[in-house]
């Protein structure tokens, strides 16, 4: 059975991720959508927030999970029993950076493979953190993100900003 493995931030899950994981899902038997526990990044949203997000717009699709995961990423692939890591690439200079990981990757588990999915074009220019900049200055992200996720990305901001004015 060939299992993959979407590594990643998730915070939040853009529309160029769900291009990936929707395409992937027609490749491989099962994908399972790994979402790093990753405190350096101070993630706006927390990781059960970004899983329930996840799982609702992938709800759809029968052949894709959500797990969060700490620590290696390997460790997690091997614990998942899935043989290959899939990253989206969307400029050249990203496939620069995504190569080295993956030849760090291949040292620590020769059996696993990282294969690269090129974005979808009218996405390559989509992070996470542009999405949350455009939404905290109130512009439209609805191009960007699922609608649900546009929707509690507004709500979360608009919390933030209160807590924010209240501790001052
Ligand atoms: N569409 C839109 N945006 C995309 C995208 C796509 N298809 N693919 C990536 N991005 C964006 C993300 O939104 C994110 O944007 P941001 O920086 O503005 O938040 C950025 O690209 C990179 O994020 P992501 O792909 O989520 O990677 P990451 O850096 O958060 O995490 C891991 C990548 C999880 C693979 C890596 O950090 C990891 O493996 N960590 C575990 C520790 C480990 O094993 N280290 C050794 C690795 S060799």
């Amino acid at each position: 059975m060939s299992k993959a493995v979407y590594p990643g931030t998730f915070d939040p899950l853009t529309r160029g991720h769900l291009y990936v994981i929707r395409r992937a899902a027609k490749i491989f038997d099962s994908v399972i959508v790994g979402l790093l526990n990753n405190s350096a990044k101070n993630p706006l949203f927390s990781v059960q927030e970004r899983m329930d997000m996840i799982r609702e717009v992938t709800s759809d699709i029968p052949n894709v999970e959500v797990v969060s995961f700490d620590g290696l990423l390997m460790h997690f692939v091997l614990e998942q029993k899935a043989n290959v890591i899939l990253r989206g690439i969307r400029t050249g200079t990203e496939f620069e950076f995504e190569l080295m990981n993956a030849h760090a990757n291949k040292k620590i588990e020769p059996e696993v493979d990282t294969l690269f999915f090129p974005c979808d074009s009218d996405f390559s220019c989509v992070s996470s953190s542009m999405v949350r900049d455009v939404a905290a200055y109130g512009g439209e992200i609805r191009d960007f993100v699922p609608e649900s996720i546009a929707e509690k990305l507004y709500l979360k901001l608009e919390e933030k900003k209160k807590q924010e004015k209240e501790g001052q």
